[in-house]
């Protein structure tokens, strides 16, 4: 399967970082042809501009080039630690500009005739690795978790890929070696599982 990537963190150091190649080589290793993006080492320009916007349907080369990848993609990976309940900006920034209208999704009506939205995005899969410090209990019973249902349900869901899976690790600050180690083969596991 050809599968996409795209990672979202500033710091080489990161788990983030670590999960995205240890992934990404669980899925060479499977045979599966993989394409990692690193937004913020290739300097992904999250601002969505007015210029852009009255442009409608023409994207900048380096949105079309991206855009271009995920309507490619049989299997779409995100990978990105929870700040403040959302994604980091430059990935908020990479949704506004690359999930394009007509291309990633498009409105029309149902059988009824009433207006509704049609995901076209063709990966069959998408799978989400997020990161946090708040116990899972704290962010389910304080904050209701935003990013599964954001992913699920009003990004992955809404461009019409039908199975999405997530899964969080909490909390890295209070984690040792060999947790993070147990992660990062959990990760593994999940993407070639997912994308078998
Ligand atoms: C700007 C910012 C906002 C954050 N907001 C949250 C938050 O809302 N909830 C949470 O549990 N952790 C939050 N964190 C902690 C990060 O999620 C945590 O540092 C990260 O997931 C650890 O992974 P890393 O080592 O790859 O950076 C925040 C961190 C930063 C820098």
């Amino acid at each position: 399967m050809n599968i996409l990537i795209v990672l979202a963190h500033p710091k080489p150091a990161s788990f983030n970082h670590a999960i995205a190649t240890c992934v990404r080589d669980a899925l060479l290793a499977a045979g599966h042809q993989v394409t990692l993006r690193d937004l913020c080492a290739e300097g992904f320009d999250a601002n969505f501009s007015a210029d852009e916007l009255a442009r409608g349907n023409i994207a900048p080369p380096q949105v079309r080039e991206h855009a271009d990848a995920v309507l490619a993609a049989d299997g779409i990976i995100v990978v990105h630690p929870n700040w403040w309940a959302q994604p980091p900006a430059i990935l908020k920034g990479w949704l506004d500009r690359v999930l394009r209208p007509g291309e990633a999704y498009r409105f029309g009506t149902n059988d009824k005739g009433e207006g509704c939205v049609i995901g076209q995005l063709k990966a069959k899969a998408a799978l989400v690795f997020t990161t946090s410090n708040t116990p899972r209990e704290a962010e389910l019973a304080l904050y209701g978790d935003p990013l599964d249902n954001l992913w699920k349900r009003c990004i992955w869901g809404f461009c019409g890929i039908e199975r999405v899976e997530r899964r969080n690790f909490e909390p890295v600050i209070a984690s040792t070696p060999a947790l993070r180690e147990q992660w990062l083969a959990d990760a593994a596991l999940m993407a070639t599982t997912v994308f078998a």
